[in-house]
């Protein structure tokens, strides 16, 4: 009888592995849900500090829930000194993503909460390390530039206090603001590829600080959370909206990838894309130069365009594309742009382990285990046989 041949779903697209109450994401439609709230109603009214806690709590907090949870983040932002000294001694050019990413299981060992098993130690260490996130990032970008890291404010929200730890100055309120929207569309997004892998070391039982550390690798990659970077070097590479025409037929016709565009989820437009372009215009205006707005603009027609011609269907943004020209406008290093990512996505991550360590919606086997098709030899109908090293 002829051996049964696996069912093949390469790179897991189509299989759901798990049921979650933490987001939704419709491709179809263009529809981003956190826990239940629709992310396009929840950008520009709501803090990155509420959606922190909608998704570790489930559900919006009151006034003072939300005063009180703020102040838990401000005065868990502080990183120990042990973690800056050790930064201090990395070489100055390591990339961002890797110097945040090496910094995590480090403080784990500081978390006094580390070795207990119940929820609420769980979202305390969640709370730290959100909290704990900018803070690194920051500091990183000051040391590598021979500066010395500037102690958080309590009084500042998460956001612009991220921004004053960057640039030992305080934003104003469009920017911190701008901000703050960028970190609250980029909080969560379902099942994606760091996410996974978040969950998938957290269903080993290992803690928090394991899981977020293979997040964080997953993350740095540029067919993900690496692509506002890339998207931001391109933008820069080609220069001039002149030149968009001539770059697009190029990289289409040697098979190449136009960063920013493209999603293995949405068939229309990303949601949160079309809510940080007019922020990036309004920064492009504000600094009287909308050359980056202008560029990203006739890249994002251009390319859809070229794309449909060429492949015979559409293409839209994602969330990469216009948030790459939005922190360039707030004078943000570009490297730095996938660690904001992080900054932020560190919620929907801590969620998504509490729910896979404390019980998602639905029971699933504990251990994420699947299985692969060996397509390797067995030197004909049976194992290869052994041969002694004197003998090969
Ligand atoms: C995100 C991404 C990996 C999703 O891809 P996907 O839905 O799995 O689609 P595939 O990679 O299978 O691509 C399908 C086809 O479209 C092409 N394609 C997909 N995105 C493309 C892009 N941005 N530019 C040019 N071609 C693209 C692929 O080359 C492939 O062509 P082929 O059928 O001739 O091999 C892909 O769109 C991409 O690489 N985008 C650029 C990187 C990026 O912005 N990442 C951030 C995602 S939020």
């Amino acid at each position: 009888m002829e051996a049964c041949k696996p069912v093949l779903n390469t790179g897991l697209r189509g299989v759901t592995i798990a049921s979650t109450k933490i987001s939704d994401v419709k491709g179809a439609e263009g529809k981003l849900v956190y826990r239940g709230y629709r992310v396009k109603d929840l950008a520009g009214k709501i803090s990155f500090e509420e959606v922190v806690y909608l998704l570790l709590f489930e559900q919006l907090p009151d006034k003072e829930a939300l005063a009180n949870f703020k102040q838990q983040i401000a005065e868990q932002r502080a990183v120990p000194e042990e973690i800056l000294t050790a930064m201090k001694a990395m070489p100055k050019d390591s990339l961002p993503m890797d110097v945040l990413q090496a910094t995590v299981p480090m403080m784990a060992n500081y978390d006094p909460d580390l070795r207990k098993t119940d929820i609420n130690s769980a979202t305390r260490m969640a709370v730290r390390l959100t909290a704990r996130f900018a803070t690194i990032v920051a500091a990183w970008d000051r040391i590598r530039n021979g500066k010395d890291p500037v102690a958080p404010e309590p009084r500042l929200s998460q956001a612009a206090n991220f921004l004053y730890m960057l640039n030992d100055e305080l934003p104003d309120d469009e920017l911190a603001g701008f901000m703050d929207t960028g970190l609250v569309l980029h909080a969560e997004h379902s099942f994606n590829a760091s996410t996974f892998a978040a969950r998938e070391v957290a269903s080993t039982k290992a803690h928090l600080y394991a899981a977020v550390a293979a997040a964080v690798g997953s993350l740095s990659g540029p067919l993900h959370g690496g692509a506002n970077t890339r998207v931001m070097q391109m933008l820069l590479e080609i220069g001039e909206v002149g030149k968009v025409d001539d770059y697009v037929t190029n990289i289409l016709d040697t098979g190449g990838v136009i960063m920013g565009l493209g999603h293995a989820v949405y068939q229309v437009d990303d949601p949160r894309a079309r809510i940080l372009e007019p922020m990036s215009l309004s920064l492009g205006k504000r600094a009287g130069d909308t050359r980056w707005y202008d560029l990203s603009k006739a890249l994002e027609v251009k390319g859809k365009a070229a794309f449909k011609k060429k492949k015979g269907k559409d293409i839209f943004v994602n969330v990469d594309f216009y948030s790459a020209s939005l922190y360039y406008y707030m004078g943000i290093a570009v490297d730095l742009f996938s660690p904001i990512f992080a900054i932020s996505r560190i919620a929907g991550w801590s969620a998504h382990v509490i729910e896979e360590q404390f019980g998602g919606a639905a029971a699933k086997p504990t251990l994420y285990r699947p299985e692969s098709d060996y397509v390797g030899d067995y030197c004909g109908p049976d194992e290869c046989q052994f041969v002694p090293m004197d003998e090969r």
